[in-house]
């Protein structure tokens, strides 16, 4: 080889002593690197402990969709928008086979055990709870390789696959993990627990929990038999194993009805890992239906996935305006000073999910403000019309919902549309793991046209009109 040659050619004892040198170095950088794994480049000698220095990605994770033959295809809209074949695994479980009319667009089918042997004393509930419970230990038992997480769901579950990779990186799948939200409803959570992950926002277990969950499940389906649901069961037999939820706002149940804009408004400071229920609530873009509103969203979601409803505050001091932004989604604007934490509250714009005469079923687990029913009094609208995106800027555009007739002032009244500019959202774990919202500033209003511009905060700037 050339390079020895060389090396043999150009020996000199000042040589030697260079070389001699190197290869010392060398020598201690290679004690330096094999006593410390994570630094070792050569990771396939390694024991299994330390292979998930690989990041996590996409193919490790598989998602188990609890859905039925007769609602199967009626779901594919939702499950399209999340789930492709070449790049999602997942299977959904069902009581009998789909009809043949279904497409290799959608997860691959497996038929659900027979559960008719367990109890199941909930009256008014449904005795397939069981069947959807018991997925969990069908799913190991098909053994699909290199499974970190496995992630439940319903059919009618949206989920945002990317933030899911993102925010199961900050946790070690070797240790057991149980990750998910609650309900959005008081009455829910107070009836199930506060500590259980709502089967329809979806769920994460860790493969090492799950492997165990395996082994156990059926002897605590003998014993939850007077449970309602598949998530209880669940999240009965975790906790038996003496594990608690790890809480990640991310994930939706939505135990509401009605319009969302208030939850989509103010998401906390988390990135978006599932939505829920959407067949129950108003589409959530004003012209659209339900299915293309999702779409739409989708489009913003793919350009910069974690940045999608990420809330943003900045202001106008000249004019006097509070401008929040929920990216990829919507934008307000108020004639006055809003302070920040007020702006993080919800707007009561949706209705409980029971309805009752029980004032329990129209609490909720946020701050809650009110949403007048006066239009005039709400904040100016504007809903996202339009993406574009090169390498560096992403450019988002929104539009007032509607023709405004309220008496405003002139600087709201004239904006029709607000163009908002940012970069990628591209945290590290560290980032993720102690995120700061981000700000903004109001570069110009021209001819009703408002430009922002999203942006790291400064070292100790604060979000507010006279900081
Ligand atoms: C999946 O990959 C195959 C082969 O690369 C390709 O032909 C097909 O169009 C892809 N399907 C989708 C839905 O992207
Ligand atoms: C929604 O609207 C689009 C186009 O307007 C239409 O093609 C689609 O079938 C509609 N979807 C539903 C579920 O009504
Ligand atoms: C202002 O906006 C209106 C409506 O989009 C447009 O017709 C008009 O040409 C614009 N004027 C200028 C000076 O850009």
């Amino acid at each position: 080889m050339r390079s020895s040659n060389l090396l043999l050619k150009t020996i000199t004892p000042f040589c030697l002593q260079k070389t001699l040198l190197v290869f010392s170095l060398l020598f201690i950088a290679y004690l330096i690197f094999s006593s410390n794994p994570s630094l070792s480049p050569f990771h396939a000698h390694l024991p299994r402990h330390t292979r998930r220095a690989f990041p996590l990605s996409r193919r490790h994770i598989l998602f188990v969709i609890g859905s039925s033959s007769g609602s199967f295809a009626a779901r594919r809209p939702y499950l399209r928008l999340w789930y492709s074949p070449n790049t999602t695994r997942a299977f959904a479980f069902l009581d009998r086979p789909p009809s043949p009319s279904s497409d290799g667009l959608l997860p691959p089918t497996v038929i659900s055990q027979d559960t008719s042997a367990f109890p199941y004393s909930f009256k008014g509930g449904f005795r397939s709870a069981i069947r959807l419970a018991r997925i969990a230990k069908e799913i190991v038992e098909l053994r699909e390789p290199d499974v970190r997480w496995f992630i439940f769901g319903d059919d009618d579950t949206v989920f945002f696959v990317d933030n899911l990779v993102k925010v199961l990186s900050k946790y070690d799948h070797t240790r057991w993990y149980y990750i998910g939200s609650n309900s959005e409803s008081y009455y829910q959570n107070a009836k199930n627990s506060f500590e259980m992950a709502f089967g329809g926002g979806g769920f994460a277990i860790s493969s090492s929990l799950a492997i165990v969950l395996a082994r156990v499940l059926d002897s605590c389906l003998l014993r939850y038999g007077h449970l309602y649901g598949s998530d209880s069961r669940i999240f009965s037999c975790v906790a038996e194993l003496g594990v608690g939820l790890t809480h990640e706002p991310g994930f939706h149940q939505v135990d509401m009805r009605g319009n969302l804009f208030g939850l989509l408004t103010a998401h906390p400071l988390a990135p978006l890992l599932s939505l829920h229920h959407l067949d129950k609530v108003d589409p959530i873009f004003p012209k659209l239906n339900r299915s293309d509103s999702m779409k739409h969203l989708f489009a913003a979601v793919k350009v910069d996935p974690l940045r999608i409803l990420q809330q943003c505050v900045c202001y106008d001091r000249s004019n006097l305006l509070t401008v929040s932004i929920s990216w990829g989604y919507a934008i307000q604007v108020i004639k006055g000073n809003e302070l920040l934490p007020d702006l993080l509250s919800l707007q009561r714009t949706f209705t409980s999910w029971r309805r009752g005469m029980n004032s329990d079923l129209s609490r909720y687990m946020y701050s809650l403000r009110d949403y007048p029913r006066d239009v005039c009094k709400r904040p100016a609208t504007f809903f996202l019309e339009s993406i574009l995106s090169d390498h560096h800027v992403v450019q988002t555009t929104y539009s007032r919902q509607y023709p405004d007739t309220c008496v405003r002032d002139n600087s709201v009244k004239n904006l029709r549309k607000i163009t908002a500019f940012s970069r990628k959202l591209e945290p590290d774990i560290e980032q993720l793991k102690a995120p700061r919202r981000q700000c903004c500033d109001i570069l110009r209003t021209i001819n009703g046209s408002m430009h922002v511009n999203i942006r790291q905060c400064g070292p100790t700037e604060l979000i507010a009109i006279h900081p």
